[in-house]
């Protein structure tokens, strides 16, 4: 067990170059057990998760090389049966039901446990693959899908309570391009990570339309070939340093991104007074000629401002003079990291699914506990900029999706150390 203390008051400045997303790898990373072939990956981005999905690709027989950011995995001979112990320590591990299901037409996966950003069902990833004909059961703690007679395309509709869902349009996606005829999904979700994954599978011999919109198309192929590919970059991880040159910099830019994957972001952030400039493959932050003033947030799907940046945008109200509010529509629970920031000073009021939050001159430094991925994110910006030190524990947390954040920012000029708990 590992913390990060956080020496406040040291402006950020420079550049910083983005990893491959981690949303992107993770589904990428199970699309190569739909075929036998070799397939090559780029960009993965050095994360426990990403070590989980290969240990679990591993597990399931595939062979599986790694050197740096390139992964190479040969799914020749696999079996449908995922093990528990690497299943719960990743939610994101439900991805390779869909392959399975396509391929085998079999698949054993643990039900997922409970999550701290809130109740996180799958129930549409199933309703999806029994849409193409597979029997969904539970026994034991863990799904068994299993097909008798070949799955068939149809026309379905993925949008749950709270809209479209990511990796149950990944899931059904995934089975869709082995199944025989057509399947259209509506209500799909358009995330780019969702694209990225399409666009893979577009290079192993899927026929895919309508990646990137709310209505894909796909018609099912006998067999899938091996591919090679690129994942995009981390539009989570380029927004979060963005929000670190908001919160306490002077000149941050991030690089090797797509702009438009950030637009959600970088529109607050200009809105606010923040200077912000964008060239082909990066954005740069400055600070803007007066006060920046206070936003009024509600996360949505792609486009819409993403779940996965609210808690960071939080952390950099607390400092905006004035009220800004964020309304959270997709994990209405997602307020883990609000007791932390108000331990260092911040003054937010919760009300059901949207946070209150009234600008203070400064944060204090103090020992806090980060919770999950983003909300510890959010607690090593407030840190970056309060008074004196701040100790985050649980550093797993950031582990599991920021590839060394911590040299990251010390290139930017922050000051922190990573210590044994
Ligand atoms: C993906 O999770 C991301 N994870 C999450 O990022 C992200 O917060 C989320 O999408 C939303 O953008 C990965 O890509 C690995 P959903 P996912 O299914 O696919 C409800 C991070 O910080 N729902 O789109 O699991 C669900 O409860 C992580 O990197 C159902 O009701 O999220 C939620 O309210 C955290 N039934 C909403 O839909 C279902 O079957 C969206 O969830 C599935 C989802």
């Amino acid at each position: 067990m590992e913390k990060l203390i956080v020496h406040g008051g040291n402006r950020l400045r420079g550049k910083v170059l983005i990893s491959g997303s981690k949303n992107s790898s993770l589904p990428i990373l199970a699309a190569t057990l739909l075929t036998k072939d070799d397939c090559v990956i780029r960009q993965v981005p050095d994360l426990s998760d990403t070590n989980y999905m290969l240990q679990i690709l591993r597990a399931l027989g595939a062979e599986v090389e790694r050197a740096s950011g390139t992964v190479n995995v040969k799914a020749e001979k696999i079996i449908p049966d995922t093990p528990y112990d690497l299943v719960r320590k990743m939610r994101a591990s439900i991805c390779v039901m869909g392959p399975l299901t396509g391929r085998l037409r079999k698949a054993v996966v643990s039900m997922p446990g409970g999550c701290v950003i809130g109740d996180r069902p799958v129930d549409l990833h199933l309703k999806g693959l029994e849409y193409l004909g597979a029997k969904v059961q539970m026994d034991g703690g863990n799904i068994h899908i299993e097909a008798k007679k070949p799955l068939k395309g149809c026309t379905m509709n993925l949008l749950g309570k709270f809209g479209s869902t990511v990796l149950g349009t990944d899931n059904v996606l995934m089975a869709a391009v082995l199944t025989k005829g057509t399947t259209i999904i509506e209500g799909a979700a358009a995330e780019p990570e969702v694209e990225d994954l399409a666009n893979f599978l577009i290079k192993m011999g899927a026929k895919i339309e309508g990646a990137g919109t709310t209505r894909i198309v796909v018609e099912g192929v006998k067999e899938l070939h091996g591919a090679e590919h690129t994942v995009i970059p981390d539009r989570i991880e380029a927004g979060t340093f963005l929000v670190a040159g908001a919160i306490f910099g002077d000149g941050v830019m991030v690089k090797r991104v797509v702009p438009a994957h950030l637009k959600n972001v970088t529109d607050t952030l200009l809105a606010s007074g923040y200077e912000v400039t964008s060239t082909k493959d990066s954005v740069t932050i400055m600070p803007g000629s007066g006060s920046p003033k206070g936003f009024h947030l509600t996360t949505r799907v792609y486009p819409g401002f993403p779940t996965d940046m609210q808690a960071q945008f939080c952390a950099l109200a607390c400092l905006i003079p004035g009220l800004s509010s964020i309304k959270e529509t997709i994990f209405p629970q997602r307020f883990m990291h609000v007791s932390e920031l108000k331990r260092m000073g911040a003054n937010i009021e919760l009300d059901g699914d949207t946070a209150r939050i009234t600008g203070v001159e400064t944060l204090s430094g103090a020992p806090v506990m980060a919770s999950d991925l983003r909300a510890s994110a959010a607690l090593v910006l407030a840190g970056l900029a309060a008074k004196g030190t701040t100790e985050i524990h649980r550093l797993y947390h950031i582990d599991r999706g920021y590839e060394h954040l911590d040299e990251k920012l010390s290139m930017l000029g922050a000051v922190t150390e990573r210590v044994k708990e």
